[in-house]
């Protein structure tokens, strides 16, 4: 499975949308690490919170196919319009809208801000306890000043089982991702 094409992202029209570093690498390596279960899993609605680019969901859709339904949230007009872009490059269907977190309705992130850089995740955490399917997974870009472990600890509470799936160290940051899936899940 290859990178997907992203070369508009961060230049041009989309240059104020963020550029694929580092954390939406690893978060392909996570996802495409976890390829045969994703297939297995035949999820029907995959749900990408702050997609930019939209390339981490482009690579999604080349994994699990064109069955599910792939929503790309984020609050950048240019980034919804990113996505769409990425998603005809690579001939697969991404469904952008623009909203904070899930929007009024209210699954991958990457944010900073706040006390730890959590700000955001920690919005938007009493969300995924509600929207994810008993078979979903749940994948979470975090960095060490985030307190991974501690998100750990506060989704356990929700009946969500996590843990870190894979890491690397990049500029000097310890990047992680977790996966959390519900506790009666096998
Ligand atoms: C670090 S970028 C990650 C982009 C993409 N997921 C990737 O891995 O390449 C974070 C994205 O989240 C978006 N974002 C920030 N706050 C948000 C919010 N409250 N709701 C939705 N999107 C948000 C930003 O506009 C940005 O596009």
């Amino acid at each position: 499975m290859s990178t997907p094409l992203y070369s508009h992202a961060g230049r041009g029209d989309f240059r104020e949308v963020y550029e694929p570093a580092e954390d939406s690498f690893l978060l392909i390596d996570a996802l495409e690490k976890d390829a045969d279960r994703l297939q297995r899993m035949s999820p029907c609605v995959c749900l990408e919170v702050g997609s930019g680019s939209g390339v981490v969901s482009a690579f999604l859709a080349s994994v699990v196919g064109p069955s599910a339904l792939y929503i790309c949230t984020d609050v950048n007009p240019a980034a919804a319009q990113c996505t769409a872009e990425t998603a005809s490059c690579n001939r697969v269907s991404l469904q952008p809208v623009i909203t904070d977190l899930v929007g009024s309705t209210g699954i991958e992130a990457a944010w900073a801000g706040g006390e730890r850089g959590r700000e955001v995740t920690d919005r938007f955490l009493p969300a995924v306890v509600q929207l994810l399917s008993d078979k979903g997974l749940f994948y979470l870009i975090t960095i060490a000043e985030n307190d991974p472990e501690e998100i750990i600890h506060l989704l356990s509470q929700s009946g969500l089982k996590g843990e870190s799936c894979l890491s690397t160290r990049a500029r000097n940051e310890r990047l992680s991702v977790l996966r959390f899936h519900r506790n009666q899940q096998t």
